[in-house]
């Protein structure tokens, strides 16, 4: 009797360790990525991949950082709800796999992305993205010298146009004189 209740105590060791292993994978939040380094331009697209597992609807909540800044992006369980924050409202993208979509970046964009991933038993797992954003110079000098040209163009043209409108009131101004001249000896000539 007492190895039997032995055997009982070891038997219940065992299944608890099993159940705990099994509760412990059910439990397992995973988020596979395959790219966290990304370098895109001004006014270009990035879309943060990952792609979310864990049991029951996983709580995706993005955030950004840089330097002291720390700030929420938005907040989404798929097919429940989605809060993005105002300011990025017109510009995220939010997927149910947990990825999400940043359009029309700017260079305040530049900084660390994080998705924290939030089963409903209040595990929870980060995976930290870092992006940089370049400023596209080569159009910016592209975009100066043609607007530089173009500003050429107009200024010749305007000098050439106030040099013809002299001319021709100067031409006006002759044949008008021209024309007064025969009237005048012909009133100066009447009286006499
Ligand atoms: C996640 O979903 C989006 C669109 O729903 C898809 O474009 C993207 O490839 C998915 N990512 C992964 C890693 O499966
Ligand atoms: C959406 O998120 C903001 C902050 O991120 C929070 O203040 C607000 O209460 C949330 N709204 C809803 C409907 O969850």
């Amino acid at each position: 009797m007492w190895r039997f209740g032995l055997w009982d105590v070891q038997d219940v060791a065992v299944l608890l360790s099993i159940w705990l292993y099994v509760c412990h994978l059910a439990g397992a939040i995973s988020v596979n990525s395959s790219q966290r380094n990304l370098v895109r331009s001004v006014q270009e697209d990035v879309f943060f991949s990952v792609d979310v597992t864990c049991s029951g609807v996983p709580t995706i909540r993005w955030t950004f950082m840089s330097g002291a800044v720390s700030r929420s992006i938005g907040t989404w369980q798929p097919g429940v709800f989605t809060n993005i924050t105002v300011d990025y409202s017109t510009r995220v993208n939010s997927c149910d796999n947990g990825s999400m979509g940043l359009s029309d970046l700017r260079l305040q964009d530049s900084g660390y992305y994080v998705v924290t991933v939030e089963d409903p038993a209040g595990n929870s797992r980060d995976v930290g993205f870092v992006l940089k954003v370049n400023e596209v110079l080569y159009e910016d000098l592209q975009y100066l010298s043609v607007t530089a040209l173009a500003l050429m163009c107009v200024a010749g043209l305007l000098m050439l146009t106030s040099w013809l409108l002299h001319r021709a009131c100067r031409r006006i101004k002759v044949w008008g004189r021209r024309q007064q001249m025969p009237e005048n000896n012909a009133t100066e000539l009447q009286p006499l």
